[in-house]
């Protein structure tokens, strides 16, 4: 069986220290950065802008997870390939053309996610699960870190790996929100393929050991 991927959010490391906390998950057995880019409109939070972002993409070592939640992410494709993204994930409920948006990540060169709310039906995919490298579930409503975790999320990991076996599609399967030791190991068992993680790593008194225990008991 393939990795399980631990990737660890960026919203709840010290702004004040991040370079400290990009150190740590470089040197940690954490699997890729998860990075929230907020906008204030299509959440009520606005997280960190282009300056920000491109000064973690300046450390970071690992696959870079790009999780939009903003309005009108097109505008944006090719500032974020230019900044070394390997992943932009967008959310279905931003995009009224998800198709194009999903074609113009490809040809400027980094991997299609796609992020649905937790009122969004992973059947509603149907039709472009081929074209969909990541689906990100939200399991808490975006806009936060710190909030807990929808239960009926085991339901929807099931449901979407049915249909990605279904189509025979290559798409990874990730969890974002609330994600902590209780609910990972049955993620998993449900289908998940990446972690996200953010408060249950960064408040935690040792993230570089509670990133190492998580992918063991992920992968164990
Ligand atoms: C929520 C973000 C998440 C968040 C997860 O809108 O998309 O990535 O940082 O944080 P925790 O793990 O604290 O729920
Ligand atoms: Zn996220």
């Amino acid at each position: 069986m393939s990795k399980k991927r631990i990737a660890p959010s960026l919203l709840a490391a010290d702004f004040a220290n991040l370079q400290r906390d990009i150190e740590m998950v470089n040197k940690s057995e954490a699997d890729w950065f998860h990075i929230d880019v907020m906008d204030g409109v299509f959440v009520p939070n606005i997280s960190f802008g282009m300056p920000v972002i491109e000064a973690i993409a300046k450390h970071a070592k690992k696959t870079l997870d790009v999780h939009l939640m903003i309005v009108d992410p097109d505008r944006y494709i090719a500032d974020f390939a230019a900044l070394g993204t390997d992943i932009l994930t967008v959310h279905y409920e931003a995009c009224t053309h998800l198709h194009r948006s999903l074609q113009a990540i490809k040809a400027a060169g980094m991997k299609a996610g796609v992020a649905l709310n937790p009122h969004t039906p992973v059947s509603l995919l149907e039709d472009c699960i081929e074209d969909i490298d990541l689906v990100c579930l939200m399991s808490v409503n975006p806009g936060f870190g710190g909030q807990s975790f929808i239960e009926n999320t085991y339901n929807k990991v099931k449901a979407l790996k049915a249909l990605i076996t279904r189509k025979g599609a290559p798409t990874l399967i990730e969890i974002d929100g609330g994600v902590t030791d209780k609910n990972a190991s049955e993620l998993v068992l449900a289908g998940a393929d990446v972690l996200v993680a953010g408060s249950y790593v960064f408040k935690s008194p040792d993230p570089t050991e509670t990133i190492l225990a998580l992918s063991k008991q992920v992968n164990s």
